[in-house]
């Protein structure tokens, strides 16, 4: 193997699963706070796919290297939704890469599932590590050097789908963006005395949809975390938006979460609202599917805020980081930067 020596202590940097707004302004102070506290600052690109490949993927970072990021949606980093790391092999060159990158302090940003694989790579370190000595694909001097992995999660995905911090970096963006395209709606649905059905993300988690029905004043909502029972929505629903009409109300709304379930686990599609309010209201209802407009875009000045705050807390805990250290989940709880253990919050997530 290249026995790369590096004098200071390196961070690696990375961003995986569905891009996040904000995770630029994490990196932007994570790198800056690394720099600025003498360690060596490494984007991983492309997420975990970056981190089995290694070479290119691996790029120091300069202060100027995250200049004029700010503001901008998605991840300059590059993210993925790596298959290769899901193997056990895949994660052995990922700990081979990055012992002959001189890292063993990581920062992932990402949302349930990429922190969950953070998670196991960090368990699977020291077995990692002595499998990589024993087939000599490693120098055991190199391995006595990095006996551990210290590793920092943060939370970043449209869905707010983590247990451990209030918010997920890219939340609140997303459900500005749905609450800007449901006013949208609403006018031409009030125009016509139409229904729409607004389907939203979130193929697991129900906040946005939830969230974003409150801020709009929606007439109804499906998500997965409440599945209705039965199928007497089929006839509740229709009945309560004809009592609207009949009260007056021009527009009427019904988000759907992408995820959205009964409770037999089976999904319900936002086509299907549609048809079932049609077959009970004499009114065409139209569908619209917001996608992945809800992930574009310029941050929130709260994800731009939020993703400084805990980009900065991350490289700060790294640094002080000691071989028994556990990985923290850096977070928001009522407005404070929080740690919570991640290997707990993943569990609760799960759960
Ligand atoms: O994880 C964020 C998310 O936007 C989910 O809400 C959505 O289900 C999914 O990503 C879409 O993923 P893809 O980028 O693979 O289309």
């Amino acid at each position: 193997m290249k026995n790369t020596h590096h004098e200071k202590p390196r961070v690696g940097i990375l961003t995986s699963g569905g891009d996040a707004p904000g995770m630029n302004a994490a990196l932007r102070a994570a790198v800056r706070t690394a720099l600025e506290a003498g360690m060596d600052a490494v984007a991983i690109r492309e997420g975990f796919r970056g981190l089995v490949a290694g070479g290119d993927a691996f790029k120091p970072m300069a202060w100027d290297d995250v200049g004029g990021i700010m503001h901008m949606g998605g991840t300059v980093i590059g993210t993925a939704r790596s298959t290769e790391f899901r193997s056990r092999e895949g994660r052995l060159q990922a700990v081979q890469n990055l012992l002959e990158q001189g890292i063993n302090r990581l920062i992932v940003m990402g949302g349930d599932g990429s922190l969950t694989a953070a998670d196991l790579l960090h368990r699977e370190w020291p077995e990692l590590v002595a499998e990589l000595v024993a087939t000599g694909r490693i120098d055991p001097e190199i391995a006595e050097k990095f006996p551990s992995l210290a590793l920092a999660g943060i939370g970043a995905s449209i869905d707010n789908d983590m247990v451990g911090t209030d918010m997920t970096i890219g939340a609140d963006t997303a459900l500005h963006r749905i609450a800007e395209a449901v006013d949208g709606i609403g006018a031409t649905a009030a125009s016509h005395q139409r229904t729409f059905v607004v389907e939203v993300m979130g193929r697991h988690c129900g906040y946005l949809a939830l969230m974003s029905a409150l801020a709009t004043g929606s007439d109804a909502l499906l998500i997965p975390e409440a599945p209705p029972a039965g199928d007497s929505w089929e006839t509740i629903l229709p009945r309560r938006l004809r009592a609207g009409r009949a009260a007056g109300r021009r527009d009427s709304i019904v988000i759907v979460a992408e995820g959205a379930i009964d409770s037999d686990g089976r999904p319900i599609t936002a086509d299907y609202v549609k048809q079932t309010i049609e077959k009970q209201m004499e009114e065409e209802v139209r569908v619209t599917i917001l996608g992945h407009v809800q992930r574009g875009g310029a941050p929130s000045a709260y994800d731009r805020l939020m993703g400084t705050l805990v980009g900065h807390a991350a490289v700060d805990d790294l640094l002080d980081a000691r071989p028994d250290t556990p990985p923290m989940l850096v977070g928001v709880r009522h407005n404070r930067v929080t740690r919570q253990p991640l290997t707990e919050c993943v569990e609760a997530t799960h759960e």
